[in-house]
C-alpha cells in the first residue's frame, strides 16, 4: 500500500465468477465522447493488478477506444453484432452469453466496459471493483448502472488523496452482492 493510502474498511470478499472493473464518477459517470473521463495512472496500475491473467469481457466500443489494441496478457473477449468485425488478439462474440462461454483463463471473468455492456451484464454480476472518483464532470454521456445499498455491500475501500500524477482524490473499493453473503 502507498503511504498516502488509508484502509477505510475491510472484511474478507469471497471469490466470485463474474466481476465488473470499473472507474466512476461521484454521479455514476464513466465516460465522454468515447474516451475515459480523465487519467488516472494509478487507476491504469490497479486495473492492471486485478486483471492481469484473466479473461477481460467488453463492447467493441471500448475496445476500438484503447490506444495499443488488445490488452496483453489477458484473453481480450469483444461484443459485437457485426459479423464481420475483427481485430489482432481478440476473442469477438456477439452476445453476452457467448462471452461468458468463450472465457478460458483462470478466475474471475472481467467486465470492464463500457456502459452497455455493463448494464446488460450487472444482474449478473458478483463483485464489483469501483475506482471511485472524488470528482463530477459536467459533459459526460457514459454511465454505470446505479448500485443499490440493500444489494451490495462494501467489503474493502482503500482511500488515496489526490497527487501529483493523479489529479483526483479517489478510493478503490470491492463490493459484493449481499445474496452472494452466507
Ligand atoms: N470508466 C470506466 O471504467 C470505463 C470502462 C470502459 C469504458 N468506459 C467508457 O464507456 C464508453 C463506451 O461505452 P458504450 O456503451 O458507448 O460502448 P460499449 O459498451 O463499449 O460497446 C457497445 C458496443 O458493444 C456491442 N454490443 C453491445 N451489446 C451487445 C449485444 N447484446 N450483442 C452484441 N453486441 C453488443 C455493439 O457493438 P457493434 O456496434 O460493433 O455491434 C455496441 O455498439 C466510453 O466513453 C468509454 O471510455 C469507461
Amino acid at each position: 500500500m502507498e503511504p498516502n493510502t488509508v484502509k477505510c474498511a475491510a472484511t474478507q470478499s469471497r471469490p466470485a465468477t463474474l466481476s465488473a472493473i470499473v472507474v466512476v464518477a461521484c454521479d455514476g459517470a464513466i465516460g465522454r465522447d468515447g474516451g475515459l473521463l480523465c487519467h488516472l495512472p494509478a487507476d491504469l496500475r490497479h486495473f492492471k493488478n486485478l486483471t492481469m491473467g484473466h479473461s477481460i469481457v467488453m463492447g467493441r466500443r471500448t475496445f476500438e477506444s484503447f490506444p495499443k489494441g488488445a490488452l496483453p496478457g489477458r484473453q481480450n473477449i469483444v461484443i459485437t453484432r457485426n459479423p464481420e468485425w475483427h481485430a489482432d488478439g481478440v476473442t469477438v462474440v456477439h452476445s453476452v452469453d457467448e462471452a461468458l462461454q468463450a472465457a478460458q483463463m483462470p478466475g474471475d471473468i472481467f467486465i470492464i466496459g463500457g456502459a452497455q455492456i455493463y448494464a446488460e451484464t450487472f444482474a449478473r454480476v458478483q463483485t464489483l471493483h469501483l475506482t471511485r472518483l472524488h470528482a463530477t464532470f459536467d459533459d459526460a454521456d457514459a454511465f454505470f448502472p446505479a448500485i443499490d445499498p440493500d444489494e451490495w455491500q462494501e467489503v474493502d475501500c482503500e482511500r488515496h488523496e489526490a497527487d501529483e500524477r493523479n489529479h483526483y482524490a479517489y478510493d478503490f473499493v470491492t463490493l459484493t452482492r449481499k445474496n452472494n453473503q452466507t
